[in-house]
């Protein structure tokens, strides 16, 4: 059992948690993930680590609550119990050897974006971090982009915070105006994904996004994760979850993830209790 030493709402339907889970804590490095059980019969839910502590032996996750289990982890105080949590899983990302990266990331993706920023500036890249959302009150972790991002700038569909746009016109002008950037992460809805791999590979500009993917056990048994890079099957959970953007076969992705989308609006209504 793993206890909830602090929540914090980040946004109406965001919410964050700091954990205690020592192992977790000491292994997890930028990119990996864990997969957790809220109780004895819950659904397992992949969430990226947010951030780590390793003197303290705290995780931190951030999630939207889109569905039932979400909703029923959104509820729990701290306190409470998660009662497992497996990880770290996944492979980190590479951060070392590149200059000045742009990292972008759409609504609650800017959660999992997070700690890729803080990782490429500890390594001592220029980062500029590109976040987005609706609005601005969903807007989230502006301070702890800020902290460490070279530049930061903010988009809104609707112009109440920001660039009034998306996130994906912030990045068309950085492409036509600096020609140093050597690496873009983006982390988001795919097809925000899509239109950055498309964008930048026309600037040959090598790209990498994380996806999320239907997990069940995390451990490249299920085939779940199933995912089409480079003309391969890779399993997101063991391959991933991030990859070369350019690589990704964005068609199957979307496909894959509406395949249960009936299921999913069903248990989506179901009321937490
Ligand atoms: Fe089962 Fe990846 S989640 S193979």
């Amino acid at each position: 059992m793993y206890e909830i030493l602090e929540k914090e709402v980040l946004a109406p339907t965001i919410k964050k948690l700091k954990v205690k889970a020592p192992l977790i804590a000491k292994k997890t490095e930028p990119g990996n993930f864990i997969i957790l059980r809220v109780d004895e019969k819950g659904e397992r839910i992949p969430l990226t680590v947010a951030d780590y502590e390793r003197e303290t032996g705290i995780i931190s996750i951030i999630f939207q609550e889109v569905g039932y289990s979400t909703k029923l982890l959104g509820k729990m105080d701290k306190g409470d119990y998660i009662q497992d949590i497996v990880g770290p899983l996944g492979h980190h990302i590479e951060m070392e050897g590149y200059n000045k990266v742009v990292l972008l990331g759409g609504g609650s993706g800017t959660a999992l974006l997070y700690p890729k920023v803080r990782g490429f500036y500890e390594q001592g890249a220029e980062v500029i971090s590109i976040t987005g959302a609706r609005t601005k009150n969903l807007i989230i972790l502006e301070d702890e982009l800020n902290e460490y991002s070279d530049r930061v700038y903010i988009a809104t569909d609707d112009g109440s915070y920001g660039h009034h746009g998306f996130v994906t016109e912030i990045l068309k002008d950085l492409l036509e105006e600096e020609d140093d950037i050597d690496l873009v992460v983006a982390i988001g809805p795919v097809p925000m994904m899509k239109a950055v791999a498309d964008m930048t590979e026309e600037y040959g500009i090598e790209t990498i996004v994380s996806l999320n993917t239907i997990m069940v056990d995390g451990t490249g048994m299920c085939g779940a994760c199933r995912v089409t890079v480079g003309g391969e099957r890779k399993f997101t959970c063991v391959d991933g979850p991030a990859f070369d953007a350019h690589q990704v076969d964005f068609e199957e992705l979307m496909n894959r993830l509406n395949f249960y989308q009936n299921e999913e609006d069903l248990v989506h209504y179901k009321e937490v209790e």
